[in-house]
């Protein structure tokens, strides 16, 4: 089973027992606000449950909890493309409040780039924050991601246009598989 470990947080599938400190830092609108819609607020039991129920049986380990002192407090997962996109992924994640500014996010990025790089032979990793998450912004840099643009009006949260910056950062040693 994959663990990815670092200095601040490991990296792992999510587990049944997760529920409750899923749901205790999941569901505050600070979080919820720099996500997509289908990340739900208020965030229900109902809710951490159908997602931990998809995430266990689920045989992809592409959707990851953060841990830090062996509880579950955030998210970190990519979704590959399809056709000649396979070798890109977008990746998103968030760590509940609690837990911010102490390096935790930009070192699970950097586990999760690194796994999918050396392990699974990703081209390619992107991520599309809202222009004015200037938190995210930063982790992406300090995790070795480059501005590659601006996506004007390119989404609409909580019925405000917003603006998403394009990050990525490229695989180096890529080869096409034999
Ligand atoms: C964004 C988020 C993931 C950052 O996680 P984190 O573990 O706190 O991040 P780190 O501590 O590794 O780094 C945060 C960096 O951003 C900086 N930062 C935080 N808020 C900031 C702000 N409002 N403006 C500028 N910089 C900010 C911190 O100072 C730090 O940089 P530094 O190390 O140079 O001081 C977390 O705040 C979060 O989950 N937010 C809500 C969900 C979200 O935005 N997800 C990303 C969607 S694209």
């Amino acid at each position: 089973m994959l663990r990815l470990e670092g200095e601040r947080c490991s990296i792992r599938p999510w587990r049944a027992a997760d529920s409750g400190s899923l749901l205790q830092h999941a569901n505050n609108i600070n979080v919820a606000k720099h996500l997509r819609d289908r990340f739900p607020h208020p965030y229900t039991r109902k809710d951490a449950d159908v997602f931990l129920r998809h995430a266990v049986e689920s045989e992809d380990e592409s959707n990851l909890a953060i841990e830090v002192h062996g509880t579950a407090v955030g998210a970190i997962g990519y979704v590959p493309g399809r056709d000649i996109e396979r070798f890109s992924a977008e990746v998103g994640y968030w760590l509940g409040e609690a837990f911010w500014g102490r390096g935790i996010v930009t070192e699970a990025l950097a586990l999760v780039t690194a796994y999918t790089f050396d392990e699974l032979n990703m081209l390619r990793l992107f991520a599309l924050p809202f222009a004015d998450n200037s938190g995210s912004i930063r982790v992406l840099e300090k995790a070795g991601y480059i501005r590659e643009g601006l996506l004007r009006a390119s989404s609409v949260k909580y019925d405000v246009v917003k603006d998403q910056a394009l990050y990525a950062r490229t695989n180096p040693a890529w080869q096409p598989p034999p």
